[in-house]
């Protein structure tokens, strides 16, 4: 399934706002609350949160937490304790995570609820009396500014709150174990946070850490250009709202690995857009997408045998210059030959009506193979419509209509003449070579490793025109049928 580029009003889509900033980075990534929650949980798993929780010291904490040196709470401790042969978590689990943002400006939290079952066995009845323990452990990420290093994402606090604990009873007993399960809860009741940060806190550290990691990994996956390289680097993170961005850096490297052009912040204003409801989405500077394209499209020259390729196209062209010089025309030979050769490589841009690319194009013909000297060289200022849709986790970018906007009779050996009697036949042989050409090259795409990594099949590309005439590309996902992905470019090419 693919989804063409289309000019569709973003806001109306996505329920966008646009927000301008002053200096835009090469490519932003955002990761919303629903890949955060992913990410993390995935982390906690990894780092054996739940092992944690099925080891959390109960019974020491109770003896710990509340005597605090009166005499009569310790006393209590110890009588309850005297009947206690052992306390500890049965079962624990962590249920689902949630991101909201929180008052504080860049800072996000994360709620993490834990489910936990705890049984003691005491000599005064058979069976493990066993209570339900609900709490939740809080995770504040923000964003750490340092004047002479990178900011970086931090924990920057976590926490188990009062207000979030919840122990009940499971089982129904005598009185007399009910009264000592009751003391067994309210004893616990204030140790359980404390235990919470003292236990789980250093592992959701460390499931932040391989978090932030896995963050890097993403956005410097290099993406396989042929020939080269596109990678992406972190520049700065910032929070907004529950969401993640991440602003990178880019730079394109050829085949050889050395690095051709790089893309820091530039001063020009973007409008970004926020509260998308995609999980994900890459938005990626004009002139990023354009050099990307510029890389695959590497100029070269093509040789064409027109009479031999392109018969049809080889009588047209004939028969146009016969309107203008039969002497001209009849020289025109079978082994008449076209070289196209791009002067530099194609541009892709914004139009108020679509996506378009331009490329100036020198077009030599010469009358036979033996001709050393070219019959007449024109330039010709051409362009196309340009289309970006996915294919899985592929971009795909293709290009048709083409047409010669201007054409410039550079050199003539058959005199001065009005090149616009070539133009319908010169778009054709153009369409049919050149174009053909590039859209072969272009077809096996860009693939976006971003999209496989967080677990998504696919992503489609939109356009989008903002405040400063951005492309805009976004794309869904194929289980939510929600944008994943935004692609930008911003037009500020002139040709010619
Ligand atoms: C962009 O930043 C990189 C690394 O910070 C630097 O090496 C490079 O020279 C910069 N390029 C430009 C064009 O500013
Ligand atoms: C027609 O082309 C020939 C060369 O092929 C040239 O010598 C001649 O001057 C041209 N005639 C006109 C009228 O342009």
């Amino acid at each position: 399934m693919t989804s063409l580029w289309v000019f569709t009003c973003l806001s109306a889509f996505l329920g966008a706002k646009l927000v301008p900033v002053t200096s835009a980075p090469p490519a932003v990534l955002t990761l919303g609350p629903e890949v955060i929650n992913e990410m993390l949980t995935e982390q906690l798993k990894d780092q054996g949160a739940t092992t944690i929780l099925h080891k959390l010291p109960l019974l020491s904490a109770m003896r710990q937490e509340p005597s605090g040196g009166i005499p009569l709470l310790g006393s209590l401790v110890s009588s309850v304790l005297k009947h206690i042969i052992w306390l500890r978590v049965t079962s624990a689990s962590i249920l689902q995570l949630q991101v909201q943002p929180t008052v504080k400006d860049q800072e996000l939290v994360v709620r993490i609820p834990l489910d936990m079952v705890a049984g003691f066995n005491t000599p005064l009845v058979k069976t493990i009396v066993e209570f339900h323990m609900e709490t939740e452990a809080q995770a504040f990420i923000g964003v750490q500014s340092s004047p002479d290093g990178p900011h970086r994402l931090v924990l920057r606090d976590c926490l188990s709150s009062q207000s979030s604990l919840r122990i009940s009873l499971l089982n129904k007993l005598s009185f007399l174990v009910n009264s000592l399960a009751d003391k067994v809860i309210n004893l616990l009741v204030p140790a359980l946070p404390q235990m919470v940060k003292e236990e789980l806190c250093p592992v959701i550290q460390t499931a932040f850490d391989g978090m932030y990691a896995d963050f890097l990994k993403l956005v410097k996956a290099p993406i396989f250009l042929s020939p080269g390289l596109l990678r992406f680097d972190l520049l700065s993170p910032a929070i907004t709202g529950s969401s993640i961005q991440l602003n990178l850096q880019a730079k394109l490297l050829d085949s050889k690995a050395k690095v051709t052009k790089w893309f820091n912040n530039s001063d020009t204003s973007l409008a970004l857009p926020t509260q998308h409801r995609a999980p994900f989405s890459l938005i990626i500077r004009e002139d990023v997408v354009s050099e990307v394209v510029a890389a695959i499209l590497f100029p070269e020259e093509l040789v064409v045998l027109l009479d031999f390729v392109l018969p049809e196209l080889a009588r047209e062209l004939k028969m146009s210059i016969e309107t203008f010089n039969k002497t001209a025309a009849s020289l025109l030979g079978p082994t008449q030959i076209m070289k196209i050769v791009l002067k530099n490589s194609p541009q892709v841009f914004l139009s108020q009506t679509g996506a378009k690319m331009a490329q100036l194009v020198t077009l030599e013909v010469f009358a036979s193979n033996k001709d050393v000297r070219p019959f007449f060289t024109l330039g010709i200022e051409a362009s196309s419509e340009a289309q970006f849709y996915a294919e899985d986790d592929r971009l795909i970018l293709n290009f048709n209509d083409l047409s010669c906007n201007r054409i410039h009779l550079m050199i003539s050996d058959i005199n001065l003449f009005n090149t616009d009697i070539l133009k319908s036949v010169l778009t054709k042989v153009l369409s049919a070579t050149l174009l053909s050409n590039e859209n072969g090259k272009l077809r096996h795409g860009i693939p976006m490793p971003i999209v496989k990594t967080l677990g998504y099949d696919m992503a489609s590309w939109s356009v989008f025109q903002g405040v400063t005439l951005p492309l805009q590309a976004w794309g869904l996902d194929s289980e939510s049928s929600e944008s994943v992905v935004f692609g930008h470019i911003r037009a500020n090419m002139s040709y010619l």
